[in-house]
């Protein structure tokens, strides 16, 4: 009976492939971002509105996932609303309605899934969920020319953000393989746990990313190194691919415990650069032993915002003689316009199994649709 469901559920996303939609309602509420967005054909984007809830989680340091869904769901009336307006559009314009389904918070999740499917029943139109990893990738893609779409697979792309950390072979639309992931934190969580460590505050990645720019990134030399035995653990991924942030947490800490913080500015900046350079250099040469030379590079997910990481992919691309893939700033953290533009392109689950379901907080990524 399993493998039945299975089974039609690929049959529908192969099928699902083939039907590009038109005009998409994108919901995305799988953390703490309320998010709604209206995108043309998969890729023009005719609104984008995120709510950010930083202010209600920052007194705990990070995301509480009960405050997070009391305040999706004081939100996403309005949110969505905000998103038909800025378009310039009526309900009856809309051709279907997209929400993630996965991976997130799971009471996060529920409120945008509810609310898409409600809305598209209400309006007559189809229901699509839609794998936020998988939206992530297909980020880069939005706002792009069609020459340069048609070209750029296949290419490897980082998925770095607040709850997920993974490389992944992106053969075209759909299709897709999973080379690496992390063992223990994202590096998003790296970023926000350093920066409670460091008292730089919420959210710590763009915190640290502010701080280091005056410090010395040689200053402290952090561990950069993998956990091998539970990398192999994760059947079928190379070791080499795969990622480990939790010892880089512990090694600050007990830096810290040696050498408490004091006033000096100039060693915050050089201990915040030196905790950004070990992350960014673990991403980046998983991401240089993934390539090949004919795979180009995309990085996504709020991590990608990373000046450090933009500059050293940046790098890197050119020296391998590949593209670098990189989403627009404001579709790099969490969004709606790459829930509605992966629906507009034809990615996702639809038909009668969509309405079916249930947020899945632990969806990994289909390896072929
Ligand atoms: O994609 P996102 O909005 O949410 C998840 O799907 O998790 O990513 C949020 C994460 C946070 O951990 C935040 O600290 C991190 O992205 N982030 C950054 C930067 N801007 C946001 N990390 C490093 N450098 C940045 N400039
Ligand atoms: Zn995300």
């Amino acid at each position: 009976m399993l493998c039945d469901t299975q089974h039609a559920k690929d049959w529908i996303r192969s099928r699902r492939l083939l039907l590009p939609l038109m005009i998409v309602l994108g919901i995305e509420t799988s953390c703490d971002e309320t998010a709604a967005a209206i995108v043309d054909g998969g890729m023009r984007v005719l609104s984008s509105v995120v709510r950010d809830q930083i202010a209600q989680h920052r007194p705990y340091g990070g995301v509480v996932p009960e405050v997070a869904s009391r305040n999706h769901v004081v939100a996403i009336p309005e949110v969505i609303e905000e998103a038909v307006k800025q378009a310039g559009l009526e309900w009856g314009d809309i051709g279907a309605v997209a929400a993630t389904y996965g991976p997130g918070l799971a009471s996060s999740l529920l409120v945008g899934l509810s609310a898409g499917k409600a809305l598209a029943m209400s309006l007559g139109v189809p229901f699509i969920g839609i794998d936020h990893i998988e939206a992530h990738i297909y980020s880069v893609f939005l706002n792009m020319d069609a020459d340069t779409r048609a070209g750029i697979c296949p290419f490897v792309a980082l998925a770095v953000s607040g709850g997920h950390t993974c490389l992944v072979r992106v053969e075209q639309l759909g299709h897709y393989r999973l080379l690496g992931q992390t063992v223990d934190d994202a590096a998003g969580e790296a970023f926000d746990k350093g920066a409670t460590l460091l008292g730089l505050g919420y959210p710590g990645g763009p915190a640290i990313d502010k701080a280091a720019r005056s410090g010395d990134p040689a200053f402290v030399s952090f561990p950069r190194g993998r956990q091998k035995k539970e990398a192999e653990e994760i059947k079928g991924l190379n070791p080499e691919l795969c990622f480990s942030f939790s010892g880089l947490k512990t090694a600050l800490l007990y830096y810290l415990k040696k050498h408490p913080l004091s006033d000096d500015r100039h060693e915050l900046a050089s201990l915040a650069a030196s905790y950004q350079a070990a992350i960014i250099d673990a991403l980046i040469s998983r991401c240089d032993k993934a390539i090949t030379d004919e795979t180009h590079i995309a990085a996504a997910g709020g991590v990608s915002l990373n000046s450090v990481l933009r500059s050293g992919l940046a790098e890197m691309a050119s020296r391998r003689g590949i593209t670098l893939l990189l989403a627009e700033p404001r579709f790099c953290a969490d969004n709606a316009a790459m829930i509605a533009g992966l629906a507009g392109a034809g990615g996702g689950i639809s038909g009668p199994a969509a309405l079916e379901l249930d947020a899945t907080p632990g969806l990994r990524l289909a390896a072929a649709s």
